[in-house]
């Protein structure tokens, strides 16, 4: 089996592409294709990089030609398709980008594998495209309330990000729909735990906080996210590629819904409880870092995934609750605090200058 890995070195690809090589060894082969945008990064992946069951190809999932050139040589069974432009905030700066890599990426990726799979009686046996999405599509859900976003729930993207992105999941639709291409598209809800890039909230907060800086806190602190153990989002996706027909969507979350505002405290309290007695990281650890600042622009309220479809089909459930995944997390930065010195060492700085400057 060949799993086509795109956006491996990111967050979630690179945690996936440990999950797979940890669950199943030599039986699988892997190739991962991504461009090192800021938000790539190789370190996230030392540990496999001399199997030889792992390639690693710098490219441009809006190449065509490599693209073209990739598949044919690769043959993949599965596509994982993780390579995008990912956070809110710099969609709101920069929105082509997002169009350019989430839209027309994806396009190219769909028309690559289409090419190899496609044969004059249908799609080659056993090929599928999974399209990593996000909840973020389907808008914002009010404060309050037992509503939840089902795979029914009609798409109302508010930011670039999640317009872009919702662009991307139509396109997928449409192949599935015009040609019969074997996809399926996964929508997940907020992701936390290691290597994610601090410009997200909680290594964001995470960082600053040892650091002893402020901790930037939008609007009244009370927008609601649902939060997901990224093994489990790893754990769902290889279950989508192997267990599911194909052309069905599955929503992805573990209802572990929390305000920023708790998700910050709980951040400052467990570095307290971890942290040894005399660290001087320690002794500056307080709730005054915190410091509410402007609100992000058309900020959605409220995410909430109901994740009945993907248990009844498939019988998945998270494996690690929030209070773990908390715990975990924030004991594997404390393990690699070089790991977020090299990532924070280069154009981070200008880029927390940018959005934070002044605080
Ligand atoms: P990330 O920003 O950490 O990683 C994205 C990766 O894609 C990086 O390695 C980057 O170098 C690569 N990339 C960007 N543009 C590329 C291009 N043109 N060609 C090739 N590679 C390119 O993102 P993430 O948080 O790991 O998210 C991965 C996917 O999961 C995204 O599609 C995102 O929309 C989706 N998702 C994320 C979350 C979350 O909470 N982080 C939740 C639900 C869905
Ligand atoms: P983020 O991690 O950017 O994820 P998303 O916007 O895709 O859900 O943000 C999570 C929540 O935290 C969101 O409501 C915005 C808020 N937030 C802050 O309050 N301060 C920050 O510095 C950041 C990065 C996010």
């Amino acid at each position: 089996m060949t799993y086509l890995v795109t956006g491996g070195a990111g967050f979630i690809g690179s945690n996936f592409i440990h999950y797979i090589l940890a669950k199943y060894g030599e039986g699988i082969r892997v190739v991962n294709i991504d461009a090192l945008t800021y938000a790539g990064n190789l370190s996230n992946l030392k540990d496999v990089e001399g199997l030889k069951n792992y390639v690693f190809i710098k490219a441009d999932i809006c190449d065509e030609a490599k693209m073209k050139e990739i598949f044919d040589k690769y043959d993949p069974d599965y596509v994982v398709h993780f390579a995008a432009e990912s956070h809110v905030d710099r969609s709101i700066k920069d929105p082509m980008a997002f169009i350019r890599t989430n839209v027309e990426g994806t396009g190219v990726l769909l028309n690559a594998a289409k090419r190899v799979w496609e044969t004059k009686n249908g799609f080659k046996y056993g090929k599928r495209f999974l399209h990593v999405s996000t909840d973020e599509v389907y808008g914002s859900l009010p404060p309050d309330g037992d509503k939840y976003f089902t795979e029914g729930t009609p798409y109302d993207p508010h930011s670039p990000y999640s317009a872009s992105k919702a662009g991307s999941d139509f396109l997928v639709k449409a192949y599935m729909d015009t040609y019969h291409f074997p996809a399926n598209i996964t929508n997940c809800s907020n992701n936390y735990g290691p290597y994610q890039f601090p410009e997200k909230l909680i290594p964001l907060m995470l960082n600053n906080a040892l650091k002893g800086q402020r901790l930037p806190v939008y609007g009244d602190g009370k927008n609601i996210r649902d939060w997901l153990f990224v093994e489990d989002h790893a754990k769902a996706i290889d279950m989508v590629l192997r267990e599911a027909e194909p052309f069905e969507t599955y929503n992805i979350g573990g209802h572990n819904e929390r305000e920023n505002i708790y998700i910050v405290r709980l951040i400052i309290d467990t570095l307290r409880e971890m942290l040894p007695a005399g660290d001087a990281r320690k002794e500056r650890l307080n709730y005054d870092l915190i410091q509410y600042v402007a609100d992000r622009k058309g900020h959605d309220r409220r995410y909430a995934i109901d994740p009945s479809k993907i248990k009844k089909d498939l019988g998945w459930e998270p494996d690690t609750s929030f209070e773990d995944g908390i715990q975990k997390t924030v004991k594997w930065y404390l393990g690699h605090m070089e790991w977020m010195e090299q990532i924070t060492s280069g154009d981070y700085m200008e880029y927390y200058e940018k959005m934070y400057g002044g605080i």
